[in-house]
């Protein structure tokens, strides 16, 4: 029942559809947490200084303990939850960081794997960050390099320290994802010779 202090919402997260009556000031990640069971999300800090509650909107980092529940209706919301495609394979950035240990105790991880992914298509997209030394356009796409992913992961922080693995199975997902778009582009020119 919608009131003066209260909406009826629809959230799209993870491709499913969920109606819900919120009062106004439900963050984004208590609807997730205590409403829709989605506790893949953590609430660290609840001030937006953590990280740990990192989801996609649109495809866009977003800190959900800022975020409202009303204002994300109409919005694409992935969770931890639902990055995985169907049948059983781990998303990438998953199967990186667990390989390659980039976790202690997790309370972090699903924040960090969340903003992992859109770190690396930001980059592929061209984005610039603090540690880009060369912005221009013409200049090129720069190498996601350690210093890189260091500043673009500085939202997530990590109680444990395990910074070090953190990068390095960013680095590969990331290396993995450029591997892959060279393939389909060979692909793409072979096919049209
Ligand atoms: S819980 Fe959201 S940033 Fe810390
Ligand atoms: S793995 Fe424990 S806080 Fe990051």
């Amino acid at each position: 029942m919608q009131t003066s202090t209260s909406s009826e919402i629809t959230l799209d997260v993870n491709g499913e559809e969920h109606a819900l009556s919120v009062d106004h000031r439900t963050t984004l990640l208590d609807a997730l947490r205590e409403r829709l069971d989605l506790t893949g999300s953590k609430k660290g800090c609840d001030h937006g200084q953590c990280g740990a509650c990192t989801v996609l909107v649109d495809g866009r980092r977003t800190v959900a303990c800022l975020q409202f529940a009303v204002a994300a209706e109409g919005r694409e919301i992935t969770t931890v939850e639902g990055l995985a495609p169907e049948g059983g394979a781990l998303h990438p950035v998953q199967q990186a960081f667990l390989d390659l240990d980039g976790y202690q105790c997790g309370y972090c991880t699903p924040g960090q794997i969340c903003s992992a992914v859109a770190v690396i298509e930001e980059h592929a997209a061209g984005w610039p960050s603090a540690a880009t030394d060369d912005v221009r356009p013409e200049s090129g796409a720069s190498s996601l390099t350690p210093e890189e992913i260091r500043e673009r992961m500085s939202g997530n922080l990590c109680r444990c320290g395990a910074y070090v693995s953190i990068v390095e199975a960013v680095a590969r997902a990331a290396d993995e994802r450029a591997a892959d778009e060279r393939g389909a582009a060979a692909s793409t020119e072979e096919a049209a010779v």
